[in-house]
């Protein structure tokens, strides 16, 4: 056993003999911690089941975890490089105990694993204890048969573990390695203890206590263990190094960035291939757990160390990014422990070479500015607090950046002056935003993002996180409680709510803290940075200050990822059968649908719609990972992105990709890749279905279409299905010849209705010329004059006509009284007789009759109408009197 790798699962596979749960290490962003900056130690994410909060299934679990000490209680940034063990990113080695065993097994199990399986030599090993802890003193004494002198009784707080401000806490003692009398340094508690001779190697805290606040501290329900052994510092023991720069993985590191370089690893310049290998494991590891480079909170630790690794790359001489070229080695020696960097690897790379691309442009005038304003200081001075802030403000220097710059010359900075400059600079934009005409509700927001800073958003990984209530604001205006019933909007330092844009309506949820629970209706972005939750208290009191758990709705954020997923597929579907005319024109992503508008000129066919669902389904079921990246927004518009004319865009981007295409120019490529800062499935197929369910028109140019997927595609399109079945029940036939029997109905109906006109009108007419009524004969003149029911008013001139056919001869009237008892009349003559008699005056006699009034045709046909059918033989007597009056 020599390499880290090997070591770390030593430690794992050791402690899993000795019946421990390996449990995998947690991001380095706690999501159960808001008062954490990053995760520093193993027992983070057991701080719950320490404090009894939270229940597990083991009682003992081992672990590696990745921790980042570069802010908050636990700082090692500026050191590193300068020493030997200090590091921004480390790996610490831990078990731990529940409420299971305590101190006798912890150390029992602690010195095995170190003489036994590690074979350390026990001559070379020496521990501490808290000074007043006699029961540790007597263990170590007892198992390790360690003589008295080796075991050191330590007053400080050195040993006296903390997570931080609160949580868990206890007495620990320390193992520590002795690296021999080449190197200086004496035991710990002896004046030299700060030398490098004795290194600490493990740590175990005797978990005994919960510091509540800084005045108050409670025992813990049962006293527990929790142990931390730095991977890196055991490894150089192991591997017979002293400095911990000097293991395998480091040199790996190390040993690329010489060769990228071309300058050796020694002298001035060691620090800096050694900050490049320490803040290249920070940055990657961070950005592949969501933190991005940014000017607040995380993503400003972040960027101050990117930032920092770079000027050490240009004092290599870099003129190009190199640091995102060194992810590859690291990949390869840790990405099997951590697959999250195998994921990110992309997303770290365009990260790394983006800042280092857009840092390089104002490094080298920065740095020159600091050479003019420090060219007349000594070692002792400072430079001003004023150039600092420049420095800052216009360079993007971080302090800790200008102070590492100057530190080799022993030149410091005035950090009041840059303060008060930095406080200047806050007044005056606030004088500014103040004076630009906001309404006087949205001010508040500006006034607490200048106070807090930028909710941080965690959304985009977790939905449920604990943060800490920063404000409540009603009416616009702060307050300072709000009880059961009331509405409030609460700012929290950070959150996995999202808030609506982008078409991506607001989460939703509940917001749990001590005595009082609230539920979220909506979240909304105000004053550029805070997500502001909408919530109603539903039980208790709250206030400012108060740590709280965030829930998103998790059903509804569900369907809402799955819905805007969708969107960017039906985007890129609507392109493709369309044309690349079609644009986005607006969209709504709710829970229960989505919504989407594009400029196309006319309206969408049913084919048309038919092949965009086809192909927004095809890269469903290829159940492809959705990937998302940081990127410039030109190099995201190169890889064909998506970016909207007139949409202002950041100078970084995020970049959404799904599917793959299949075939065409892009085939191989990503199907879909827009500029959106939404929440995405993670893969394609968690939309499981997107169906079309209408297309309109919105206005000139712009067409609308509503879609639904998943649960509510699937829930619609069984509907339909019932339909069909109750139509196939209804028909008597297989759901499969619904259409066909429909169609043959269709075809049978028109021909029964054209059947029984005709047999009607026969009866009517009596069986017409072959047979029935014979004519009368008025004044020489053949006259048939009928009322007839069941008849319609416009088959009347078809009968008119045959009948007229028939007596060769004649005048005809047919009367039909329609169920309303309206009548409608038609008169005929032959052609013979037109000289004689009008149709038009004949029907007019009839429709007096009737009741009514005019009429008109040609001579030979006229018709008429009247209201009161009842007196169709009235008319027909009229007809025959004007006849033989004639
Ligand atoms: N939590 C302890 C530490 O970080 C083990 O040293």
């Amino acid at each position: 056993m020599s390499g880290v790798n090997d070591i770390r699962s030593t430690f794992l596979n050791y402690f899993k003999a000795n019946g421990h749960e390996v449990v995998a290490s947690s991001p380095l962003v706690p999501r159960n911690d808001p008062t954490l900056m990053f995760t520093n130690a193993g027992m983070v994410q057991f701080k719950n089941v320490f404090t009894g909060l939270e229940q597990r299934s083991y009682s003992t679990a081992t672990t590696a975890q990745k921790c980042v000490r570069a802010g908050g209680k636990h700082n090692d940034l500026d050191n590193v490089g300068y020493t030997a063990r200090h590091h921004t990113f480390f790996e610490m080695l831990g078990n731990f105990s529940f409420g299971d065993y305590f101190k006798d097994r912890a150390i029992e199990l602690a010195w095995n694993l170190i003489t036994k399986e590690f074979g350390l030599a026990k001559d070379k090993l020496c521990v501490t204890v808290y000074h007043t802890d006699d029961e540790a003193f007597n263990l170590w004494k007892k198992i390790a048969g360690l003589p008295d002198h080796k075991i050191i009784r330590i007053p400080t707080s050195d040993n006296f573990w903390a997570m931080g401000d609160t949580g868990p806490c206890g007495p620990c003692s320390e193992i520590f390695y002795d690296h021999g009398d080449h190197i200086w340094g004496g035991p710990p508690g002896s004046p030299e203890e700060d030398g490098d001779r004795f290194i600490e190697i493990w740590n175990l805290v005797f978990m005994q206590y919960e510091q509540i606040s800084k005045e108050e501290r409670i025992d813990l329900p049962r006293p527990s263990i929790d142990t931390g052994m730095g991977l890196e510092r055991v490894a150089a023991v192991l591997q017979g190094e002293h400095d911990n720069y000097d293991i395998d993985l480091f040199r790996a590191l190390i040993q690329a960035s010489v060769e990228l370089t071309g300058v050796k690893a020694e002298g001035e310049r060691r620090a800096s291939h050694r900050v490049i290998a320490d803040h290249l494991r920070s940055s990657a590891f961070l950005i592949a757990d969501g933190v991005l480079p940014s000017n607040e909170g995380r993503g400003y630790v972040l960027r101050r160390i990117m930032r920092r690794a770079m000027r050490h790359a240009e004092l290599l001489g870099a003129r190009e990014p190199i640091i995102y070229r060194l992810l590859p080695v690291l990949v390869q020696q840790m990405g099997r422990a951590y697959p999250e960097l195998v994921r990110a690897e992309a997303l770290i790379s365009e990260t790394l070479k983006l800042e280092e691309t857009r840092f390089r442009k104002t490094l080298e005038r920065g740095l020159a500015l600091l050479a003019d304003s420090t060219s007349s200081l000594a070692k002792g001075d400072s430079l001003d607090g004023e150039t600092a802030f420049k420095l800052y403000d216009t360079y993007g220097f971080p302090l800790d950046l200008t102070q590492d710059a100057l530190r080799a010359r022993g030149i410091g900075v005035d950090i009041t002056g840059f303060n008060d400059a930095m406080q200047r600079q806050k007044a005056e934009a606030r004088a500014n935003w103040a004076g630009s005409g906001d309404k006087a509700t949205e001010t508040v927001w500006f006034e607490l993002k200048e106070k807090f800073g930028a909710t941080e958003f965690l959304g985009y990984s977790a939905e449920t996180a604990e943060g800490e209530i920063q404000a409540l604001v009603r009416d616009g205006a702060v307050i300072e409680t709000a009880s059961a019933g009331e509405t409030v909007q609460i700012v929290v330092n950070q959150t996995p709510f999202y808030g609506e844009s982008g078409g991506q309506v607001g989460d939703t949820g509940e917001i749990i803290g001590e005595g009082f629970a609230l539920d979220v209706t909506d979240t909304q972005k105000k004053g550029e940075g805070l997500f502001v939750h909408i919530a109603r208290v539903r039980e208790g009191s709250v206030k400012a200050g108060e740590p709280v758990t965030l829930n998103v709705d998790h059903a509804r954020r569900g369907r809402l990822r799955a819905n805007h997923s969708a969107t960017h597929l039906l985007h890129e579907a609507l392109r493709e059968v369309l044309g690349t005319h079609v644009a986005q024109k607006g969209s709504l992503v709710a829970p229960e649908r989505l919504r989407f508008d594009i400029s196309h000129p006319k309206p969408i066919t049913a084919e048309e719609l038919k092949r965009v669902e086809e192909m927004a389904n095809e890269i469903i079921v290829q159940n492809s990972p959705v990937t998302t990246r940081l990127m410039a927004v030109d190099d995201a518009i190169a890889e064909g992105a998506m970016a909207l004319f007139g949409e202002k865009y950041g100078d970084e981007v995020r970049v959404v990709s799904m599917g793959t295409a299949t075939h065409g120019s892009k085939a191989g490529k990503p199907y879909s890749i827009e500029l959106c800062g939404g929440t995405h499935v993670s893969a394609t197929g968690d939309i499981g279905l997107v169906r079309l369910v209408s297309e309109s028109a919105v206005g000139a140019g712009v067409r609308r279409l509503e879609a639904l997927t998943g649960e509510d595609a699937r829930a619609y399109l069984a509907e339909q299905d019932e339909r069909v079945k109750t139509l196939a029940t209804a028909l008597k036939v297989q759901p499969g010849d619904v259409v066909t029997r429909v169609e043959q109905l269709v075809d049978e109906r028109r021909k029964l209705e054209r059947e029984l006109a005709e047999a009607k009108r026969k009866l009517a007419m009596g069986g017409g010329a072959s047979g029935g009524d014979a004519p009368r004969d008025v004044n020489g003149i053949k006259f048939i004059g009928k009322a007839l029911s069941g008849i319609e008013a416009k088959d009347l001139k078809g009968m008119a006509d045959d009948a007229k056919a028939a007596l060769g001869s004649g005048v005809v009237l047919l009367v039909a009284v329609a169920d309303d008892g309206k009548a409608s009349a038609v008169v005929g003559v032959t052609a013979d007789l037109t000289e004689r008699f009008s149709a038009v005056e004949l029907v007019r006699v009839a429709s007096a009759a009737l009741g009514g009034k005019g009429g008109g045709g040609r001579p030979d046909m006229a018709q008429a109408g009247g209201p009161d059918g009842s007196k169709a033989s009235d008319a027909v007597e009229a007809v025959a009197a004007a006849l033989s009056a004639g």
